[in-house]
């Protein structure tokens, strides 16, 4: 089935990698316009080089809001409006509540939850002009369940919770959805980071392929995520097969947070 975003322009920010590349080629495959935003000029480049005409690239820094509010003004600018924004850039980083250090919490705060409260914010006002819109929070598996090792990532993405209930309550009366994702291990850069530096709830360690099994194992299906679970995931809450769907925080891995 295609043409599921026929019409719809959408905002994935985080799209130079990852998830965010990920949904934000599948949205466009689906027929959106898409603004590909991300503070890495390089990586989202080659995303749009990869889609084609119905992308533009914009480097944005989420934890900005004038990088933010011009990000949804160049986006109406190009395609005209905006429906779907698909808040998902972010870092991932271990610390435990007594090592973390004051400037990592607030980094990663500023990063994982105020970017996603400034999406919203300058998105807002675009879709009740257009009479509703989807949001789409990314959070994780550990904004839903305590996973160790990662306080602060875990504090944020809780957050990013909150606030996808308060918006879906506010707005949903002018039309306007937002839900959050909370996707258990998915391989990509940001675990790769992590992983490499002994973090993560499976141990970390240099070897990938042998931490990926090991990772694999602690879920009940017995895999880890892949991108497109993810991005199928976001296409139906972007799109209107979803549309009495609001306020929910989707679990999306393979049965974790089930145990
Ligand atoms: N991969 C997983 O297992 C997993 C699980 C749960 C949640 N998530 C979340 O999914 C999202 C995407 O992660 P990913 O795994 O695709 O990682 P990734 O590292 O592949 O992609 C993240 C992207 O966000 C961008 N980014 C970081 N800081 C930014 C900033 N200040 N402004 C703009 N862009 C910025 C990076 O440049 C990068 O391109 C993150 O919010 C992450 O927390 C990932």
């Amino acid at each position: 089935m295609a043409g599921r975003l026929n019409r719809k322009v959408a905002i994935v920010t985080g799209a130079g990698s990852g998830i965010g590349r990920a949904a934000a080629t599948l949205f466009a495959a689906e027929g959106a316009k898409v603004m590909c935003a991300d503070l890495n000029e390089s990586g989202v480049s080659e995303t749009v080089s990869r889609i084609g005409a119905s992308a533009i690239a914009a480097r944005v820094d989420v934890t900005v809001p004038a990088e933010v509010e011009r990000m949804v003004a160049s986006t109406v600018k190009a395609f005209g409006k905006l429906d779907v924004m698909y808040a998902n850039a972010g870092i991932g980083e271990a610390g435990n509540a007594i090592d973390l250090t004051f400037e990592q919490w607030n980094r990663m705060i500023a990063i994982n939850l105020t970017s996603v409260w400034l999406s919203s914010k300058y998105a807002l006002p675009e879709m009740l002009k257009a009479g509703g819109g989807s949001i789409i929070n990314q959070s994780s598996l550990a904004g839903l369940v305590g996973i160790g090792g990662i306080a602060h990532y875990s504090a944020a993405k809780a957050g990013v919770i909150g606030l996808t209930r308060q918006v879906a309550v506010e707005y949903g009366p002018k039309k306007v959805r937002c839900n959050a994702i909370c996707p258990g291990t998915i391989f990509t850069p940001l675990v790769e980071t992590v992983w490499s530096k002994g973090g993560g709830v499976a141990g970390g360690g240099a070897d990938m392929e042998e931490t990926k099994k090991r990772s694999a194992l602690r879920y009940p299906m017995g895999r880890l995520g892949e991108l497109a679970d993810c991005a199928n995931l976001a296409l139906f809450l972007a799109s209107d097969e979803s549309s009495w769907i609001t306020g929910y925080a989707v679990p999306l891995d393979g049965g974790m947070s089930a145990a």
